[in-house]
């Protein structure tokens, strides 16, 4: 099979690495990729937005699938450009990523697909800003409705903090604050057929105990030892077969992977929010610990014929991965900075732990970086205590002048077995 993955970050590195490794995969390509892509696939230039530029270069590369990665471009429609050429693709239609792509259209969904979800309203004005401030109280919870890479969200018990975000955005939704712990769950499905993956957890604030500003996400770790054993049916029953039903029957079927980044209260498990793609870092971590082949499993998706697919197969291994960030990530992070000991984590901690690049690219002989989440360290272990322990092994060989990466990644859930 010649698969073909639109993207270029640590996530799209995992997914590349994965499909390297399953011998039905005869050719890989990867575009645009980055520095460590390249060692695992041929990349290609493509402006990934660009829906009939990627539909000619899978048409190009013959390619037998495209696995599309990063949220804008399936937003955009990229999926149904390829489609429309006859080649299968693992990546939801545009009118389906809207589930990611608008907070506002999400929650309808969930209203009514009957999905457990924190409170919320959509406000246009500054009165209705007021008004659902209020009835919610602090802390107070505030998204834009559109896509915003991980920014559109302030949680804050600052009311004019809250409001200023507020009236930033065109349309926002305001919300109940849910606590507990999170949990990001993920599931590959075809429109009818409900695959979950095993959950994990994200750090999401840039700095140690959970200080800073939100990011991308700054580690991850599975499996959750903590959690109850039950979640993934439960989620199952209550979210995802629910949701994918309700978009299958408002003739906007959703196929690919379906994230849940779900918040274990009290209460229950409710929805945090819906993302229409794989996540980064956990995917990192998920795809270190699945040992069916990867490639059968997306085309599954893309083809419609998940209900014939065997079930996965897990290894027993638990995996962590820490992300090394520019200096002054997120803000403005710094680019162009030398990158080293790459080789010194492949020689002396492989196979148990690997890098995967997310913002680089080769400048000569060097590789720099190029983005504000750089390198995703990734390790196995037989407990999540061994696997930390690798992961940070080989974070500690490698430099980049004024980076950041927090230091207790999986720390708390490692103690807790
Ligand atoms: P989102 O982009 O919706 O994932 O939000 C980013 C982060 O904001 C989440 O991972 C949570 O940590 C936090 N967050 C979002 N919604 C809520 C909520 N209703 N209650 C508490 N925290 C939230
Ligand atoms: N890890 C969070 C995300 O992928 O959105």
């Amino acid at each position: 099979m010649k698969v073909l993955v639109i993207g270029g970050g640590a996530r799209e590195h995992a997914l590349c690495r994965s499909l390297s490794l399953d011998s039905d995969v005869n050719a890989l390509y990867c575009a645009p990729g980055n520095a460590g892509i390249a060692e695992v696939a041929e990349l290609r230039p493509v402006d990934p937005l660009d829906g009939e530029a990627v539909a000619r270069l899978a048409t190009e590369l013959r390619a037998d699938l495209v696995v599309v990665g990063p949220e804008a471009p399936l937003v955009a429609g990229v999926a149904d450009a390829v489609r429309a050429v006859g080649i299968p693709v693992f990546g939801p239609s545009g009118e389906a990523a809207q589930l990611e792509g608008s907070k506002a259209f999400a929650k309808d969904v969930m209203a009514a697909a009957g999905v457990p979800t924190a409170r919320s309203y959509v406000c246009t004005t500054p009165e209705e800003v007021d008004e659902a401030l209020d009835a919610f109280g602090a802390p107070y919870v505030v998204k834009d409705d559109g896509l915003a890479a991980g920014k559109g969200v302030v949680v804050t018990d600052d009311r004019a903090a809250a409001r200023a975000h507020a009236l930033g955005c065109d349309r926002v939704v305001i919300e109940e604050f849910l606590d507990g712990p999170e949990v990001s769950l993920f599931a590959i499905t075809d429109g009818v057929t409900v695959l979950p993956l095993q959950p994990a957890q994200d750090f999401k604030r840039a700095l140690d105990g959970d200080a800073g500003p939100n990011t991308g996400g700054m580690g991850a770790y599975s499996p959750l030892p903590w959690a109850d054993p039950k979640l993934v049916d439960e989620v199952m029953a209550s979210v995802l077969q629910p949701t994918v039903d309700e978009l299958r029957h408002r003739g906007t079927p959703f196929s690919g992977l379906l994230y849940a980044g779900l918040a274990i209260t009290s209460r229950g498990t409710r929805v945090i929010e819906f993302n229409a793609r794989f996540g980064d870092p956990e995917t990192q971590v998920v795809l270190a610990r699945l040992r069916t082949p990867l490639a059968g499993v997306l085309l599954g998706s893309a083809n419609g014929t998940l209900d014939a697919l065997p079930p996965l197969s897990w290894r027993e291994d638990a995996a962590v991965t820490v992300v090394i960030a520019s200096h002054n990530y997120p803000e403005t992070p710094r680019t162009g900075d030398p990158i080293t000991g790459l080789a010194d984590v492949a020689e002396q901690d492989a196979p148990h732990a690997y890098v995967l690049h997310a913002g680089t690219r080769t400048e000569g002989d060097e590789v720099v970086s190029a983005g504000g989440r750089v390198l995703s360290v990734t390790a196995t272990g037989s407990d999540l205590a061994e696997a930390r322990d690798r992961a940070y092994k080989a974070v500690a060989r490698i430099g980049l002048d004024g980076s950041q990466y927090r230091t207790d990644i999986a720390a708390k859930a490692a103690e807790s077995r």
